[in-house]
């Protein structure tokens, strides 16, 4: 393509109006493509701050409700629901995540029930459910590939029987997306959408999750590095993104966010399929104590990450900030 010179052509031309920029702006904001994360805690009435994550609750099911309905009213498209487990219903094994009357599953039927056309994700992972907070079943130091995928197919199948839309498999052990949809299409929900955290890495950015959903204070000192990916890996991610489509994935996850917007835009060119961003709990909560300080401009910065988000490539964005989102937008 032959591009003219200076002075005949000049960048800051297309720049110098608002109309102008916005004829020329190749990416832009809609509210269709905000996942919203949301805690949810037993009891009635309940609201109880994260300390990590300013701004972000724990609700008890009643409260989730107004959440959801605050969802709703935005035209935020889906909503994605994670538990927070009181430590004496925890064990080793997780043995509550196999429980089709747990504390997601439960909010996950309220919620169904009175917004049918709102989206519902779940994790599938053990995480909130094991005493050691480890994604998969530990032996001595070791977490079990195999033997973790068959509770994450029950799991995933009382999450899918309580009217989860899409399944999220977050935990990483090794063909566990092929073992899941068989599990779900025996179940008879076949529809049901698996929605894979396929290049997933160990990152510090998940900090104030395991805060949230009050997991992982005592992960071991590999962390969970023995099956979530390593920060420095590129190619790998694709090999994770390409086998988990082998076995069934209908869309794929990048996460954490920001800082691995090369790996997200690799997946969009490689793949061509819908490829969703987590903008993650570390992401969130290091803008917003930024804004506390007045470092940063709260919207601009906000909308700036979003619309790179976009730019990369993401068809969807998990984010803590999308109802704000939504509200701007909506102005
Ligand atoms: C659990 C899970 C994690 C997140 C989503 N699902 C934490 C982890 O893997 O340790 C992180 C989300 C966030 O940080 O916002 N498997």
């Amino acid at each position: 393509m032959s591009r003219g010179q200076y002075p005949s052509t000049r960048m800051r031309r297309n720049r110098m109006t608002a109309f102008s920029r916005r004829l020329v702006a190749e990416t832009r904001l809609d509210t269709a493509d905000l996942i919203w994360p949301l805690f949810v805690i037993e009891g009635q009435n309940i609201a109880e701050p994260v300390d990590a994550m300013p701004g972000v609750f724990r609700h008890s099911i009643d409260q989730l409700l107004q959440q959801a309905a605050k969802a709703v009213e935005l035209k935020i498209p889906a909503i994605a629901i994670f538990p927070s487990i009181d430590a004496a219903l925890k064990d080793e094994t997780g043995s509550l995540a196999r429980d089709g009357d747990n504390l997601v599953c439960r909010a996950v039927s309220a919620v169904k029930a009175a917004f049918p056309d709102l989206g519902i994700i779940c994790d599938v992972a053990l995480d909130p459910f094991t005493s050691h907070g480890h994604d998969g079943l530990l032996d001595q130091d070791e977490i079990l590939n195999d033997e973790t995928i068959a509770v994450l197919c029950e799991q995933a199948v009382h999450q899918a029987n309580a009217g989860c839309d899409i399944i999220a498999p977050s935990d990483m052990m090794d063909g566990r997306v092929g073992e899941i949809r068989t599990a779900l299409d025996a179940a008879g929900h076949q529809n049901v959408q698996i929605m894979a955290y396929a290049a997933k890495y160990a990152s510090g950015f998940y900090g104030p999750f395991r805060d949230a959903v009050r997991a992982g204070a005592s992960l071991g000192k590999a962390g969970k590095s023995t099956y979530q990916m390593d920060p420095a890996n590129s190619d790998e991610a694709m090999h994770e993104i390409a086998l988990d489509l082998a076995e069934g994935a209908d869309m794929v996850i990048v996460k954490p966010g920001m800082p691995y917007l090369d790996i997200l835009a690799r997946a969009k060119a490689e793949f061509g399929v819908p490829c969703i961003a987590y903008q993650v709990s570390g992401e969130y909560s290091m803008l917003c104590a930024s804004f506390d300080k007045g470092w940063l401009d709260r919207e601009r910065t906000i909308l700036e990450a979003m619309t790179c988000f976009k730019r990369a490539g993401a068809d969807a964005v998990l984010t803590y900030f999308a109802p704000e989102i939504a509200m701007i937008i909506r102005r």
